[in-house]
């Protein structure tokens, strides 16, 4: 394992987003927002508050927008400064500034595996995170950082997870293998989405991952896995029988911002969590009949 700092971070986003249909069909959904704020620009901001200097998004077609959101808009933020908006032409060019960018197109769609390995000319030999674009975690330490602090005490890859209900476990990669503190554990093989008789445990990633460059020679092996895709887990499996690869349970809370009811739960969650918003949510909700906590 090389001692390179963790300063690259991939974020795919090339899926077609079918469950957010019609909203998807024209953007991205990557930038249906949570309240205000795109939830892809709620994973960059992770990410950057994690020490990330550089982006590389695999993306696809129709998704321009995500590139145009975090570019300078010198027309908009012009035009905002003349109507006397600076806060919000300043809020423009800080979204533009906040990371460098690179874009990479996947030009077939054959899983996440394959996206991975579609960033390899552009991480080469350094360590990178990965993070992706539906999960979101709310949490004081931004969950990209406690993953980055395990990869630079230990010197090992590492996959974020949290326990899930037993028949919540095949919508994602579970891992398996010995615990080695209450939060930490040394993976010894992982599954994509099994079914709840053959999940090896209730420890799943919810998109997650710092990993070191040694994963792109997996993945080029990997064959076509669950669902027709090259599964990023599935490399990683293969990966663990001759590296060390660890699996630490973060602390904060995760929305699945890729289901409808997870999108509204982040967005409850978000503006619940704002000066400007709580008080009216409250109401809402309240309007709507349910004893709210
Ligand atoms: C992907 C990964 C899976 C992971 C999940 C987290 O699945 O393949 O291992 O647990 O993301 O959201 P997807 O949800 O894209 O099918």
């Amino acid at each position: 394992m090389s001692s390179f700092k963790v300063r690259k971070a991939v974020i795919p986003v090339a899926g077609l987003g079918t469950r957010f249909f019609p909203a998807s069909k024209a953007i991205p959904k990557e930038m249906i927002p949570i309240v205000d704020v795109p939830v892809i620009q709620h994973i960059v901001e992770e990410a950057v508050q994690s020490g990330i200097q550089e982006i590389i998004l695999i993306t696809a077609r129709n998704k321009e927008a995500i590139e145009n959101h975090f570019d300078l808009n010198y027309e908009l933020e012009d035009a905002l400064e003349k109507k006397g908006k600076k806060d919000l032409a300043e809020l423009s060019r800080s979204i533009g500034q906040m990371c460098q960018l690179v874009a990479i197109r996947q030009k077939t769609p054959l899983g996440l595996g394959h996206a991975v390995l579609c960033a390899a000319p552009w991480i080469k030999d350094e360590p990178f995170a990965v993070l992706l674009g539906d999960d979101l975690v709310d949490a004081e330490v931004p969950c990209t950082q406690q993953l980055i602090d395990v990869f630079e005490r230990e010197q090992a890859s590492v996959v974020g997870v949290m326990k899930v209900p037993k028949d919540q476990v095949s919508k994602y990669g579970i891992v398996s293998g010995k615990m080695i503190t209450t939060k930490l554990m040394e993976v010894s093989h992982l599954v994509e989405k099994p079914s709840p008789a053959e999940a090896p445990s209730q420890l799943a990633i919810p998109g997650r991952y710092i990993l070191s460059p040694s994963i792109f020679g997996f993945l080029r092996k990997t064959v076509i896995g669950q669902g027709g895709e090259i599964q990023l887990t599935d490399a990683l499996s293969s990966f663990a029988q001759k590296e060390k690869l660890l699996a630490y349970q973060f602390d904060g809370d995760r929305y699945d911002t890729g289901d409808r009811l997870g999108l509204i739960d982040a967005t409850l969650a978000f503006a619940l969590k704002r000066a400007d918003l709580a008080e009216g949510v409250r109401e809402l909700l309240k309007k709507y009949g349910e004893p709210f906590q």
